[in-house]
């Protein structure tokens, strides 16, 4: 079972998610689909192969109110795991190399390079999401 988590305030990043969770299901594995708002970061941390998603806020940082003190939590207990990084931005897109380091020092490791869409994803953005949660999944 692969868990895909993620936090979206207008749905870009939930759209992403649904992608990388099909492009899982593609792959032959069972898939766990949530926003952080429905599972704990303690649950989070039983699956081996996580894709994590979270819109960049803040001024280049993921979303402070909910998203970070969650993977604050998850990243305590995130060493050993299988990761892929994905989320939508605006105008900047830096968070997700920032986040890509933070991961790499936890002492889990990057599958596939992160995947950010500026906005909401177009077909080829998809199918960029999709592809990624098949390296997840076949990893
Ligand atoms: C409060 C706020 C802060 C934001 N900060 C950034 C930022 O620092 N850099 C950036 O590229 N986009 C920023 N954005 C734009 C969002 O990342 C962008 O709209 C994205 O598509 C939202 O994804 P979501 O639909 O998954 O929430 C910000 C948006 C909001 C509402």
């Amino acid at each position: 079972m692969v868990g895909v988590f993620y936090w979206s305030g207008t749905g870009n990043t939930e759209a992403m998610a649904q992608e990388v969770a099909a492009g899982i299901k593609a792959a032959g594995q069972d898939v766990e689909l949530k926003s952080v708002s429905e599972i704990s970061a303690e649950e989070a941390a039983k699956y081996d192969k996580l894709a994590l998603g979270c819109a960049d806020m803040g001024a280049e940082q993921l979303e402070e109110g909910e998203f970070e003190p969650w993977y604050t939590d998850l990243e305590k207990t995130i060493s050993g795991k299988q990761v892929v990084l994905f989320g939508s931005y605006g105008w900047g897109g830096t968070w997700l190399d920032d986040w890509a380091e933070r991961i790499k020092g936890a002492g889990a490791s990057l599958v596939a390079d992160p995947v950010a869409i500026n906005g909401e994803a177009d077909d080829d953005g998809k199918a960029k999401c999709q592809e990624l949660g098949k390296a997840l999944a076949t990893a």
